[in-house]
């Protein structure tokens, strides 16, 4: 008997079953040998929201929660954050290396030729209705240029991918900057190739005529946050670009999906969430009463505890320090004192400490945001074009992953046992 194996008796039949253990993990599928007689479908594993089920190999991004250790490619995220573009970040996690400076300079001129979206795009954005949200916009206008690229539907191709990929990563900035420049009825201001990935989003959103506030600390600020959201390994919007990925529809319908729920307030749209919670708490001296109706299970803290992070998220620490750099540029945000004593105070309640609930990626970012002049319900759009590479490279893994198939679980049925038809008039 092998020493990497588990060894499981059926109490309902006596018999033994020896499963293989191969990198921490028993494959669920050999559970379904265990069965009490021919006629049973056999074992499965019961897992509701993926508690202790890991659904993929992935050589993409490596988490470490109770150390509060975060990689891409094995690169640890405050050397990326110190030292990397968002562009090479993004070069990274897809191609799997850092690039060359020629492949850098490739993929950069690729990219920035490439930010112009159809101006049927602006019919549409002009279609929504006033007070629509961002994220709705987002998600809409992203699933929309599948019909403007129909050959995006061939993902066999590399090629066909490659180029995909690459309007993704380009018009994914244009298209929020055009939602975010709809939303207070500003005319659009067009793609320049001669500024940066982040320069040019950042003149789309606020150049107002010849006024731009062409700041490079704050520039480099975003740019920080970005990088610290490209991945996250199989959290719910990655699951959710997989799942429907894997049908094979093309890349763009994937990644709305991946928008759709990244728009939650459980996950992206957290950051959302934190302002609101930071608003209605007001003062300081609410903070206590606050904590108290979190302990009671009215609510939450927002922006605190993480399903993979049982210690400080290392992201969290990242953001933390870059919105002092931020603020010296702008001007201390208010509501960073509250969020500040909220983490005190949390930090040091019993409550917290034995749940390991600790501030997540989302705790400060929305503060940074709101300094840097965007509006509350726009910060899941900056999330969302942060998260984009993960979403592409994980896609690609997926599909060239030959042991993947398209995602279909399984359920244990509850309902009602047969029974036949009741008339209407019998009811
Ligand atoms: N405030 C108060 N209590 C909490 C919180 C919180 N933020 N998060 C978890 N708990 C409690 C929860 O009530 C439960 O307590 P009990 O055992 O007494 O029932 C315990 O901690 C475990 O919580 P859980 O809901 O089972 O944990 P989960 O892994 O399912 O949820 C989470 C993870 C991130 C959804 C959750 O911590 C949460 O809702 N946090 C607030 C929202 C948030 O900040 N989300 C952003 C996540 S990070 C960025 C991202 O991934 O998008």
């Amino acid at each position: 008997m092998s020493t990497n194996s588990l060894t499981v008796t059926d109490n309902r039949t006596g018999k033994a079953y020896e499963l293989p253990i191969t990198d921490g993990t028993i494959r669920a599928m050999d559970l379904r040998q265990i069965r009490t007689d021919a006629e049973d479908f056999g074992l499965m594993a019961y897992d509701p929201a993926f508690m202790n089920t890991a659904a993929c190999r992935s050589a993409i991004t490596y988490i470490d929660g109770d150390r509060g250790i975060l990689r891409y490619r094995g690169y640890p995220i405050e050397q990326l954050a110190e030292q990397a573009s968002f562009l090479e970040v993004a070069y990274l996690l897809c191609e799997g290396e850092l690039p060359t400076q020629a492949q850098l300079d490739k993929w950069v001129h690729e990219v920035t030729y490439h930010t112009y979206v159809h101006k049927n795009i602006i019919k549409f954005l002009e279609g929504f209705r006033y007070d629509a949200h961002p994220m709705g916009m987002l998600l809409g206008a992203v699933g929309a240029l599948s019909t403007f690229y129909p050959e995006a539907k061939d993902i066999q191709d590399p090629a066909n991918r490659y180029i995909q990929r690459v309007r993704l990563v380009a018009k994914l900035p244009t298209i929020a900057a055009f939602i975010f420049r709809q939303a207070r009825g500003l005319p659009y201001e067009f793609p320049r190739n001669d500024l940066g990935y982040i320069a040019n989003f950042v003149n789309m959103t606020f150049r107002i005529g010849e006024q731009f506030n062409d700041n490079p600390v704050l520039q480099r600020a975003l740019e920080i946050l970005l990088i610290l959201h490209a991945d996250h390994e199989q959290n719910c919007s990655t699951s959710a670009v997989r799942a429907v990925g894997s049908s094979h529809v093309d890349p763009f319908s994937a990644v709305s999906a991946g928008i759709a729920a990244l728009y939650g307030p459980l996950h992206g749209g957290a950051n959302e969430a934190v302002l609101r919670m930071l608003d209605e708490i007001g003062e300081k001296k609410h903070i206590p009463a606050f904590i108290e109706r979190v302990k009671q299970g009215e609510g939450r803290l927002m922006g605190f505890g993480h399903r993979v992070y049982k210690s400080y998220d290392p992201r969290a620490k990242l953001i933390k320090k870059t919105a002092y750099e931020v603020f010296e540029q702008t001007g201390m945000n208010p509501k960073l004192d509250i969020a500040l004593e909220l983490e005190r105070i949390a930090l040091e309640d019993e409550y917290f400490i034995g749940r390991k609930l600790y501030p997540n990626v989302d705790f400060y970012s929305g503060l940074i945001y709101q300094a840097m002049g965007y509006p509350t319900d726009y910060f899941t759009v900056l999330f969302a074009i942060g998260r984009l590479p993960g979403w592409l490279a994980q896609w690609e893994e997926m599909l060239l992953d030959k042991e993947q198939k398209i995602a279909r679980p399984r359920q244990i049925y509850t309902g009602a046992d047969t029974r036949d038809f009741v008339p209407i008039r019998k009811r």
